[in-house]
């Protein structure tokens, strides 16, 4: 499945950072109960691959990737761990080579118009908008659509499920990134009705 695939599947993917691996199946069943299939498990805990090898080997409605991928060392875990996609808060020569060289589904994140100028010569169509709100959130989005009309984003960073609705109105955005669908105390605990509800939510926001 390509970038633009995985991010078609659903209005939001959720970001996930997950400090105990046995939450990370009970928690991708909730997201995909509720409607939302791509989760991206953030590189940030000692758990997160083996929460990733655990959701892609027992959850297999899910489409599961890794975030916070900033090496291409951690780019080639994450893919022996079994994420089908990778996300980047940014985007260096390396790791670009590196997704290209083993055909990864890669997201790139960009704050500036030069850095998505880059990446559309790489070849790219869908990047990623980090962080989001920080950046200039709706106001940058509408911006760069005259200039860059080629390219779609993935706002990520600061977007909740108030702003979230707005974003996906827009033209240029094919899905918005988030963490508000696993809130920290809901994981904590255990409560998976809680997180199938705001999936639930998040599935039914609109696309242009
Ligand atoms: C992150 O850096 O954790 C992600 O971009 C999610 O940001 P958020 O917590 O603001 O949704």
């Amino acid at each position: 499945m390509d970038m633009a695939t995985i991010a078609a599947l659903a209005p939001v993917v959720p970001v996930l950072t997950i400090e105990r691996v046995g939450d990370a199946v009970p928690l991708a069943r909730a997201l995909v109960r509720g409607g939302i299939p791509a989760l991206e498990v953030t590189l940030r805990t000692e758990a997160a691959l083996e929460a990733i090898a655990r959701i892609a080997a027992e959850v297999p409605e899910a489409v599961v990737g890794a975030g916070t991928v900033r090496s291409p060392q951690q780019l080639e875990a994450a893919r022996g761990a079994g994420a089908r996609f990778a996300v980047s808060p940014g985007c260096t020569a390396t790791l670009l080579q590196a997704a290209r060289e083993t055909g990864t589904a890669f997201l790139p994140g960009v704050q500036t118009v030069s850095e998505a100028m880059a990446l559309a010569d790489w070849g790219y169509r869908l990047l990623k908008l980090f962080p989001a709100d920080a950046a200039g959130g709706m106001r940058w989005l509408q911006a760069v659509r005259g200039p860059l009309p080629e390219l779609q984003f993935c706002p990520t960073g600061g977007v909740g499920a108030d702003t979230a609705p707005a974003f996906l109105l827009l033209a240029n955005v094919a899905c918005v990134g988030g963490s508000w669908l696993a809130p920290r105390d809901a994981v904590a605990a255990g409560d998976w009705e809680r997180i199938e509800r705001l999936a639930a939510q998040a599935a039914t926001l609109k696309r242009p």
